[in-house]
């Protein structure tokens, strides 16, 4: 049967990767295992998400709107403007928001939106961070056009170097995904880096798409964003989406709720796009989500209660593997020699599942895979399985 010949570029899903490495492997520890490979916030969501679903839920039968309600889109326009201290009027929520189905969605549908056939001269090229969110490279790929890795490891704060990258490069990008704080590094780009990813994108003519899911849990400041970035160099949004998902912020990734928001023209062929290939977000979540961007009350208790988790993380582990706290999200990225290794020892000998590095990375354009060191754990359990997990973890590596 003939397929999409472009599936056979896409690469390992990590988690298959990771239950092919650990296939045979039996821990030999009695202990209960503990599941750190995969990101899923293990709070409950505040109680105002089922009270709302509950009182919309005469609105089931109701084919709901692909751009959200209006009630959505203010709620949204709100927070952005608050968040990250717009002026009054910057966004208009019939203009400058959709909302998505979660963000994995907007982010695979938005390359088959922007990646032309041809760009400079050449096969279009889409600028994914290398590690990286799986969906990007998928999306770049099913898009037809060529991911151009860029490498984020210690050497540059973990954060691509924009300045590296090749002119000729930069003329067939028709799209860059940047993820900040990134996922899985925890690395925030500051305002003058997304300033000059901005300026990059107008400049070479390419949409810049900002993954900002973990923009509401991080440690000190509140991290920048496109948009704020955006308002600093005073030109609108042109040539600028940003991501934001209520999956981490309200630990309400079964919600599947999430928006863009930025270039008025861009938003507008998404919603047109999306009319065919998107999915709605059911009248009863919309209100939820609504009453949830509403609400700061719980993210101040998500966050602070993430930071108690880091916290155990650091007194247990802290001057090892070269342990730093993210300054967003809540992945820790430690270099433990070889990723594979160090997850096949952790599962037999302390019954710890965790995501090898380089399963989210790729060795590409002639460098080593930049993830091949590292473990990925995602720091969410709650404070006795983390005080345990983090002692098993020095007993064993
Ligand atoms: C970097 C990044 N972006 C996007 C997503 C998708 O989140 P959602 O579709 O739940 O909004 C995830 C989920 O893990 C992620 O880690």
């Amino acid at each position: 049967m003939p397929l999409n010949p472009q599936l056979d570029d896409l690469s390992d899903y990590p988690f298959e990767a990771l239950r092919t490495l650990l296939g045979r492997v039996v821990p030999r520890v009695n202990d209960a295992p503990i599941a750190m490979s995969l990101g899923e916030p293990q709070h409950q969501p505040p109680a105002l998400l089922a009270e709302t679903l509950a009182a919309h839920a005469q609105d089931w039968n109701k084919y709901p709107p692909m751009a959200g309600t209006p009630e959505l889109r203010q709620a949204i326009v709100e927070w952005l403007t608050r968040r990250y201290r717009l002026g009054g009027g910057m966004l208009d929520p019939d203009r400058h928001v959709l909302s998505l189905a979660g963000t994995k969605e907007g982010l695979y549908l938005l390359a088959s939106l922007v990646v032309p056939r041809r760009k400079g001269g050449g096969r279009p090229v889409v600028l994914v961070p290398n590690p990286y969110y799986l969906v990007y490279n998928g999306a770049a790929t099913m898009a037809g056009a060529d991911p151009v890795f860029l490498d984020a490891t210690q050497s540059n704060g973990f954060m691509p170097d924009l300045a590296a990258i090749p002119r000729s490069v930069l003329e067939r990008t028709a799209l860059f995904y940047l993820c900040s704080p990134a996922n899985p590094q925890g690395t925030v780009a500051s305002l003058d880096y997304l300033k000059q990813a901005v300026a990059l994108a107008r400049l070479y003519d390419f949409v810049l798409a900002v993954d900002e899911c973990y923009a509401e849990i991080y440690d000190g400041a509140p991290p920048p964003g496109a948009l704020e970035a955006c308002a600093a160099l005073g030109d609108g949004f042109d040539r600028v989406l940003a991501f934001h998902s209520l999956s981490k912020r309200s630990s309400a990734a079964g919600l599947r709720s999430g928006f863009v928001a930025g270039d008025s023209r861009l938003i507008a062929q998404f919603a047109q796009l999306r009319s065919y290939g998107g999915c709605q977000v059911p009248l009863p979540v919309q209100a939820a989500s609504t009453a949830l961007w509403r609400d700061e009350a719980h993210v101040e208790e998500n966050r602070a209660r993430y930071r108690r988790k880091f916290d155990i993380a650091e007194a247990a582990i802290g001057g090892n593997f070269g342990f730093y706290r993210p300054q967003g999200g809540f992945f820790l990225w430690l270099d433990v020699g070889d990723g594979e290794t160090a997850t096949v020892r952790l599962w037999r000998d302390a019954a710890i599942r965790v995501l090898p590095g380089g399963y989210t990375a790729r060795a590409a354009h002639g460098r080593d895979n930049p993830g091949r060191q590292y473990i990925r754990l995602a720091v969410v359990h709650d404070e006795a399985t983390l005080t345990a997990a983090f002692a098993r973890i020095r007993r064993v590596l």
